[in-house]
Formats: C-alpha cells, sequence, structure tokens
C-alpha cells in the first residue's frame, strides 16, 4: 500500500501577485522528489491554471478570499495537488471543463484552464458547489 511521505499545506489570500508564489511554493516541495525538469514545468502549469481560476472566477478578482493548497508526495511517487477555495462554485462543471467554455470577460480567458490542467497531469477531478466553493484536485506519477 502506498503511502503519504510528505505533506504540505498553504493558505494564500487570492490577491493576483499569489499565483506565482503559489506555484514557486508548490514546486520547491515537489522538487524534494527531485522531478524532471519536464514533470516540474507541467504541475508549475497546473498550479498557475487552478490558482488563477480560484483568484479571477471564484472571488471575482478583488483580492478578498482565502484559496486552500495542499500537496502530498506519496512513496510511490504519486504527487496529488488539492487546491480549494470557497468562492462562487460552478453549476456545471462538465460544461466549465469543456476547451473554450469561459465565463471571463475581456481577451484573457480563453476557456483552457481545465484543458491544460487535464493534460499536464495524469487525473483531475473537479467538484464544486454553488455559494460554497470548489475543489481541484490533480494527480502526477513522476519517472521511477
Ligand atoms: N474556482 C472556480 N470557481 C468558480 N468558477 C470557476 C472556477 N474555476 C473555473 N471556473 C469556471 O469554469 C470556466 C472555465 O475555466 P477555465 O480555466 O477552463 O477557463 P477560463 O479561466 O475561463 O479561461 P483561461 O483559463 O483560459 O484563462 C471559467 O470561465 C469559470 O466560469
Ligand atoms: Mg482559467
Amino acid at each position: 500500500m502506498k503511502r503519504i511521505e510528505n505533506e504540505m499545506k498553504l493558505r494564500l489570500p487570492a490577491k493576483s501577485e499569489n499565483e506565482g508564489a503559489a506555484r514557486s511554493a508548490v514546486s520547491a516541495f515537489v522538487a524534494i522528489l527531485n522531478p524532471t525538469v519536464e514533470e516540474l514545468g507541467d504541475i508549475r502549469l497546473a498550479v498557475s491554471e487552478a490558482v488563477t481560476n480560484a483568484i479571477v472566477h471564484a472571488y471575482g478578482g478583488d483580492g478578498e478570499g482565502l484559496i486552500y493548497i495542499s500537496v502530498r508526495l506519496y512513496s510511490d511517487r504519486e504527487i496529488t495537488v488539492e487546491i480549494s477555495d470557497k468562492g462562487c462554485g460552478i453549476e456545471d462543471v462538465e460544461r466549465a471543463k469543456e476547451p473554450f467554455y469561459t465565463t471571463g470577460s475581456g481577451e484573457e480567458r480563453c476557456g483552457m484552464g481545465f484543458l491544460v490542467m487535464q493534460t499536464f497531469t495524469d487525473a483531475l477531478s473537479v467538484k464544486s458547489k454553488v455559494g460554497r466553493g470548489t475543489t481541484v484536485l490533480m494527480r502526477k506519477k513522476l519517472h521511477p
């Protein structure tokens, strides 16, 4: 049976400058397992997308609210990254995951965030309740 070998928990205000901080903190912790440059890049991308979604969509971009991040390193070199918010939630998760679906206004959002998370990790699960918040869980198995 695989065990959790190591775990990091982070709680950050949903400010845009914390997107880079979250990405760096998660990648510094995952670096304990000596991932390849590519694996680390994949994780950084996926974390960026999830954290940006919490900042922009869950809390509406005004810097209010908290983002909860939990990273677990398992004995079989699987890692999980869970990113949660207590923001507005998503009405239809399946639709939100479709490429190009966005509720964002302006040119910055193109509806590719969930696709990026799915593409650069081994598994993505999204749980959400309207008015309660969203939890994104990503898994990735690192090279042996
Ligand atoms: N944490 C969240 N809270 C509330 N709604 C969310 C959250 N994450 C995603 N969404 C909803 O899902 C949609 C799709 O998210 P996705 O990341 O795929 O695209 P996007 O954020 O709109 O654009 P992009 O990521 O390409 O900038 C968002 O437009 C938003 O409506
Ligand atoms: Mg997004």
